[in-house]
């Protein structure tokens, strides 16, 4: 197991032969997320030749216009998950109520929770969007869950994942084991282990973050930009350099790779929502990848995988990214305040 080459398949089943009293379900899920990646990262890839460019006219739960690729993504998603038996329930950022399994089909004992297409602002820019998706167990003996049975902290996640659609196509995978990355062979239709037991580098001069934002932000984030930007010739004593690709996967793929503090604080304009990015399909599946790959995730105030979840749609404000930046913010107070949520993780 864990060898560069091995397919995708062949590495899930090898963690299940791992644990001998699996049924094989969440094999079997995994499988069938697999399969709507490899046929979204076709319709992605495709989308200016088949006429799946620009908006729809419609808007989604949270009153954002959805893309015609956002309810086509969703769709895949479903038509691939709601009939093999392994879910009993589903809920999507497209879709406001809990997506139950048609009568007809077989329920099974995970829930799932996904973002079918993440940054889908940048497919008309030709840049990387992506899938995220996070796994949960259905309570016993629910066979319709409805949203109460969805309100688990992220730290119950039993797995959670993400596709980057870009110039390759890769999936990375956690199961609470470490983290693995799969890169897509389009030749063979596989995804391929490249990227075995991903770790985040600790360190980094690297931060991302909507500068747009900055005078809705609160003073602690202010002034961490502000010591980041100063560079040698601030406190923080080094150059920081600054990306924002408008794309979680994006930024998240990028700092598992090498290293950075990825921010979507609060500010006073979405302060209201609670902040921008979504808990269930965002946040905490990433959280819990980057956790895995050794680095932290927080509000600014607490662990977002011990958030406790109100709503399917809930917002949370992210920090997540390289350990030892944060340790480094613990020496300026008012930032140490707002990485407070960090320590202990
Ligand atoms: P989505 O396309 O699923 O709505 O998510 C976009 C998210 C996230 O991927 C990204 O980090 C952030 O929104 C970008 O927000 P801004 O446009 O405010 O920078
Ligand atoms: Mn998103
Ligand atoms: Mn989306």
């Amino acid at each position: 197991m864990s060898e560069i080459g091995t397919s995708i398949i062949q590495f899930i089943v090898e963690e299940q032969r791992a644990h001998p009293n699996s049924t094989g379900s969440l094999t079997g899920l995994m499988s069938d997320i697999v399969s709507s990646c490899k046929k979204i990262a076709h319709l992605v890839n495709r989308s200016g030749i088949i006429g799946l460019g620009g908006a729809a006219e419609s808007e989604n739960v949270q009153g954002e216009v959805q893309k015609k690729l956002d309810i086509i993504t969703n769709d895949v998603m479903v038509d691939h998950l709601n009939w093999t038996g392994h879910l009993a329930g589903m809920a999507s950022e497209e879709i406001e109520e809990i997506i139950q399994i048609p009568d007809e089909f077989p329920k099974g004992k995970y829930l799932i929770t996904f973002d079918p297409l993440d940054g889908s602002s940048n497919i008309d820019v030709n840049i990387s969007v992506g899938t995220i998706f996070s796994i949960l167990r259905c309570p016993e003996g629910v066979d319709n869950p409805t949203v109460e049975d969805f309100m688990q902290k992220g730290t119950e996640q039993v797995c959670a994942g993400f596709c980057v659609y870009g110039p390759t196509t890769m999936l990375i995978l956690t199961t609470g084991n470490g983290v693995n990355g799969f890169t897509l062979d389009r030749d063979v239709g596989e995804f391929i282990l490249t990227h075995p037991k991903m770790t985040i580098p600790e360190d980094t001069a690297e931060f991302a973050i909507n500068m747009s934002n900055q005078r809705f932000w609160e003073q602690p984030v202010q002034r961490y930009i502000e010591e980041c930007v100063q560079g040698v010739e601030g406190s923080r004593d080094k150059d920081f350099n600054m990306r924002w690709n408008a794309s979680m996967v994006a930024e998240v793929y990028r700092i598992l790779t090498r290293g950075g503090i990825f921010m979507y604080p609060i500010d006073s304009k979405i302060a209201k929502q609670g902040g921008k990015l979504r808990l269930m399909y965002e946040a905490n599946p990433m959280s819990f990848i980057v956790e895995q790959a050794g680095g932290l995730s927080s509000t600014g105030h607490q662990r977002i995988m011990e958030v406790q979840p109100t709503g399917v749609h809930q917002r949370v404000p992210v920090i997540l990214g390289s350990k030892n930046e944060e340790l480094n913010l613990k020496a300026v107070p008012p930032v140490s305040l707002l990485l407070v949520g960090l320590q202990g993780s």
